[in-house]
């Protein structure tokens, strides 16, 4: 198992490589967007040379682990020669099942189909592949080069030997595997985003303005980062998608996604990578959002 493909050069996409190629793997990161790949690969620089300043690697395994990564904007040339291929494309099922599909005709039946999806069913995915055995969830955290957790989440069909090898190949990347079922949001989702939909509701409220409640989960509950703040960080339509997927999955209220969510995601404020949130990041400094700052 030494080369693999990532599908998608947003932020997870770019850690995933970045963690695959400072381990010594070839990696060729595909995305139809040009402009995607070309940022991509200066995030990447910008980490691993972030990393490489703290001495968390030397300067010739970074400048090696740029080498590796090769940029690609043609599926067929993309995964022709994988091991693994990772998709992580947009938080979308219609867009996941068609990648897919698409990738289930050009890969060989030991190919393993891997998706960095953070709720959607890993069934529903493996049953438009022709080998539904080699489909498995391998979600990463973000920041990927940070976080040491890997969701491993086996569908019905998975098999056995492909659980296996992802879950070594993990262990490769310094990182800890740990297994759950596919159920909507599997285990990290399912209990964060409800903790997210609960602050924003708490904000709704009028219970305490955006700092506050960050505030009190950082410096109470020992957070890196408030429920809000990090709302933003991950995506505020990331966690609208999610939170839909499981409302959809369970019927249960409590996964419906508060109304807040979804005026911010409609009004194109998405968090950090639209410069706006629940914070303010306009020339690069965090302020809470006036609009539901309860000190306004
Ligand atoms: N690449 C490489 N290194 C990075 C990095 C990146 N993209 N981002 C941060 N780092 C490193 C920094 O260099 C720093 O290293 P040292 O400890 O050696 O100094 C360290 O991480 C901490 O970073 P900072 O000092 O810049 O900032 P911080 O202390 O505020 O930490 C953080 C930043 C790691 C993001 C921290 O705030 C945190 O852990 N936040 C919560 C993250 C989290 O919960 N992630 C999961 C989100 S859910 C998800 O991803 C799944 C999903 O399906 C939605």
């Amino acid at each position: 198992m030494k080369k693999i493909t990532v599908i998608g050069a947003g932020t997870m996409g770019n850690g995933i490589a970045h963690v695959f190629a400072t381990n010594g793997f070839d990696v060729m990161l595909f995305d139809i967007n040009q402009e995607a790949l070309n940022n991509s690969i200066i995030n990447i620089e910008k980490n691993i040379k972030r990393q490489v300043s703290k001495e968390i690697l030397t300067a010739e395994i970074g400048q090696s682990s740029l080498e590796r990564i090769k940029l690609i904007s043609n599926l067929e040339q993309a995964v022709k020669s994988a091991d693994v291929v990772i998709e992580a494309a947009t938080e979308d099922e219609t867009l996941k099942l068609q990648i897919f599909s698409s990738l289930s005709a050009l890969v060989t039946e030991k190919t393993i189909l891997a998706t960095n999806t953070s709720s959607i069913s890993i069934g529903k995915i493996a049953a438009v592949t022709k080998y539904p055995e080699n489909v498995i969830g391998m979600h990463f955290m973000n920041p990927v080069p940070v976080m040491k957790l890997v969701e491993i989440i086996s569908g019905y069909k998975t098999s056995h030997e492909t659980t296996t090898t992802i879950t070594e190949l993990s262990k490769e990347l310094g990182k800890t595997p740990v297994a759950c079922n596919d159920y909507p949001g599997f285990v990290a989702n399912r209990i964060l985003m409800p903790m997210i939909n609960e602050a924003i509701e708490t904000l709704q409220n009028g219970v305490a303005g955006v700092s506050e409640i960050d505030s009190i989960m950082k410096l109470g509950m020992g957070h890196p980062m408030g429920p809000l703040q990090l709302a933003d960080f991950i995506g505020l339509d990331v966690c609208l998608s999610i939170l839909n997927v499981m409302h959809q999955g369970y019927g249960k209220p409590k996964y419906s996604p508060n109304p807040i969510l979804i005026n911010l995601v409609t009004s194109g404020d998405l968090g950090v990578k639209s410069g706006k949130g629940f914070y303010d990041y306009s020339n690069g400094i965090k302020n809470a959002s006036v609009a539901y700052n309860i000190n306004k």
